[in-house]
């Protein structure tokens, strides 16, 4: 539901202006990113379709922190990340930005606390764990570790462990990629659950179209540029959304 966007925060989360990014390497260069401007509104969710080599993960790599943009600007209120420090990068990224990528990256040897747990030790005001593994449903399954869980309940780990410091940002590339579809509709829903209980502006990358039906907007990407973005009147619930 849109009711949070009735009233719109007048300063946008992120302004993206002529955003660059070539990497050259010995096979040689690739415009990965050729020009991309976008308004990004506090606590939207915007989905991100396009695609695979489309620059999709680029986009969200920069805007998170972990890559650097060759030109152009992408400034989070008042950091630019154009050209910022590494430490300047480091400090956003452990304080404003959460994300979830498709191979769930928990650490084996660690239960489902620990694994969040791992992250809200280094973070200012971060929920508890318990908290946190809670919102994603997975009260059952705290002393678990990865082995002991299916694809999708790791994912909703991963979600846990993104959201429990309270980031600003969401960054989710292709968080369903690899789960079956009623897993993904699961991790959806823990998603957009939590994404709306912390206030998060969200950002998730697919390939496929079935889930912008959760989107306030809807990003279409080709060959390094945005080509189009469409607005949905109604957002849908994951578990309402057919894939
Ligand atoms: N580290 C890298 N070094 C060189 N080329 C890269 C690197 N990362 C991505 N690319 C290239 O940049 C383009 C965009 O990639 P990417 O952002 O991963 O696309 P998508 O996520 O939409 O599949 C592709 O042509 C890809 O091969
Ligand atoms: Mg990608």
């Amino acid at each position: 539901m849109s009711e949070s966007r009735t009233t719109p925060d007048p300063e946008p989360a992120f302004v993206i202006s002529d955003l660059c990014k070539t990497y050259v390497t010995e096979a040689g260069t690739v415009k990965a990113l050729r020009g991309v401007n976008l308004t990004i509104e506090r606590g939207e969710t915007l989905v991100l379709l396009g695609p695979s080599g489309s620059g999709k993960s680029t986009l969200l790599n920069i805007l998170g922190g972990l890559d650097a943009a060759t030109s152009g600007s992408a400034r989070f209120h008042d950091l630019e990340l154009v050209g910022a420090t590494t430490t300047a990068l480091t400090l956003y990224r452990r304080k404003s930005v959460g994300f979830i990528f498709q191979f769930f990256n928990l650490v084996p040897s660690l239960t489902a606390r620990e694994n969040v747990a791992l992250i809200t030790e280094i973070a200012s005001d971060p929920m508890a764990p318990e908290e946190a593994l809670a919102m994603v449903g997975l009260s059952d399954r705290m002393d678990h570790f990865p082995a002991q869980l299916s694809g999708g309940q790791q994912q909703r780990v991963a979600v846990a462990r993104a959201i429990a410091k309270r980031p600003e940002l969401l960054l989710c590339d292709e968080p369903t990629g690899s789960l079956d579809s009623e897993s993904g509709v699961q991790v959806l829903e823990a998603l957009a659950k939590v994404s709306r209980d912390v206030g998060a502006t969200t950002m998730v990358v697919s390939h496929n179209a079935g889930i912008a039906a959760m989107a306030d907007r809807i990003i279409r990407f080709r060959d390094g540029g945005i080509t189009d973005i469409s607005a949905n009147r109604q957002k849908v619930e994951p578990r309402e959304m057919t894939w």
